[in-house]
C-alpha cells in the first residue's frame, strides 16, 4: 500500500477528501478544474494507484466510485489531448519493422544516463533514483493491462517479455523487487510511492501516461509502441548508469538492477518491436499510427523529465 501523496492544488485536495470519504459518505459531483499541471498530475496519479496496490486509508471500493472515475477520465482526456497536440504524427514513409530503431536513434534529447555515467554527483543520482522509483517499484505493471487486448501472436510475445520483467518465476529476480533491494542498499526507502511527493509533474505524467495507455483498451497500440521505445532506449543507458553508479560507489544491488537491464532490454527491444508491435499491426493495420504515437510519447516525456532534472541541478543539456 502507498501513502496518500500531498495534494498540489484544489482538485487534488478534492480527490484526497473524496478518497477518504468512500464508502461512508456520498462523493458529490465536482467540476473543479486542475489549477496546474502538478495538481492534475498528482490527482490522476492517485486515481490510477487505486488499480495497482491501492492507497493507505482508502477503501478498495474507491476504485469504481463513479464520480472518481468521471474525474479520472476528464484528467486522462486532457493528458491525451496535450500529447496529441504536441505529436508531429507518424514519420512519413517509414516502415514500422524496418525503420523504427533508426527513428528512435535519430531522436535527439538530453541524456540523464550520460550525465550519471561521467559527471553527476552522488546527490544528483540519489535525486534521480528517488523520482525514478515511482515507476521502477511497479515496473512492467502498467503494460500487463494490455495482455488481454492483443491478438494471439502479440499476446504470446508480450507475456514472454513480461515473464522476464517478473523474474522468470523467481521473486528475487522480479525487476521491481531488484530495484527495491537497490534502493534499500543505497539507504533509500523501498516502499512503493515513497517519493511521490518529490516527483515533479513530468515524472508523474510519465507514470500517468503508462497507466492510461494500459487501462484504456482504445490505446492498446500506443501502449505497445511506448513499450518498444522504452525498451529501445534502455540497454545502452542502463550500461552508462551502471558505470556511473560504480564510479560513485553505489552498492552492488543498485548497480545490479541496471546491469540486468543491459542484456535483458537488448532482447526486449527486439521482442517489443517485431513480435508485439509489428504482429499487432499485421492483424489490425489501422492501429499503426497509435504505435508511433505511443513511442513518440515515451521519448517526449523522457525529454521533459530530463530537462526538468537538469534545470533543477543547474546543468545545461
Ligand atoms: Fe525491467
Ligand atoms: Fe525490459
Amino acid at each position: 500500500m502507498t501513502a496518500l501523496p500531498k495534494p498540489r492544488g484544489p482538485l487534488s485536495t478534492w480527490v484526497t477528501n473524496a478518497l477518504r470519504a468512500v464508502p461512508d459518505e456520498e462523493v458529490g459531483r465536482t467540476d473543479l478544474e486542475p489549477e496546474s499541471l502538478d495538481d492534475a498530475a498528482v490527482a490522476l496519479w492517485m486515481l490510477h494507484e487505486l488499480s495497482y496496490g491501492g492507497l493507505d486509508d482508502v477503501d478498495d471500493r474507491a476504485e469504481w466510485e463513479p464520480e472518481l472515475i468521471r474525474v479520472r477520465l476528464r484528467l486522462e482526456h486532457d493528458l491525451e489531448a496535450r500529447l496529441r497536440e504536441r505529436w508531429p504524427g507518424p514519420p512519413e514513409g517509414a516502415d514500422l519493422g524496418a525503420d523504427f530503431f533508426d527513428w528512435v536513434a535519430d531522436h535527439d534529447g538530453p541524456s540523464l544516463a550520460r550525465l550519471v555515467q561521467t559527471d553527476a554527483t552522488k546527490e544528483q543520482v540519489l535525486d534521480l533514483l528517488r523520482v525514478r522509483s515511482v515507476y521502477h517499484l511497479k515496473e512492467a505493471d502498467p503494460t500487463t493491462w494490455v495482455i488481454p487486448r492483443l491478438p494471439v501472436a502479440a499476446k504470446a510475445a508480450l507475456v514472454e517479455l513480461q515473464y522476464d520483467e517478473y523474474g522468470v518465476g523467481d521473486p528475487a529476480r522480479l525487476h521491481a523487487h531488484l530495484f527495491a533491494r537497490g534502493m534499500e542498499a543505497s539507504g533509500l526507502r523501498p516502499e512503493p510511492g515513497a517519493y511521490v511527493d518529490e516527483a515533479p509533474s513530468e515524472i508523474l505524467e510519465q507514470n500517468n501516461v503508462l497507466s492510461m495507455f494500459g487501462l484504456q483498451r482504445r490505446l492498446r497500440a500506443a501502449a505497445v509502441g511506448h513499450l518498444a521505445a522504452f525498451e529501445a532506449t534502455s540497454s545502452v543507458p542502463s550500461r552508462r548508469i551502471a558505470q556511473g553508479l560504480e564510479r560513485l560507489g553505489f552498492p552492488d544491488e543498485m548497480v545490479g538492477y541496471y546491469r540486468e537491464h543491459v542484456e535483458a532490454d537488448a532482447v526486449h527491444e527486439q521482442v517489443a518491436l517485431r513480435d508485439i508491435c509489428v504482429a499487432l499491426v499485421a492483424e489490425e493495420p489501422q492501429l499503426e499510427a497509435d504505435v508511433w504515437f505511443g513511442a513518440w510519447a515515451c521519448l517526449d516525456l523522457e525529454d521533459r523529465t530530463a530537462h526538468r532534472m537538469l534545470d533543477a541541478w543547474g546543468v545545461t543539456a
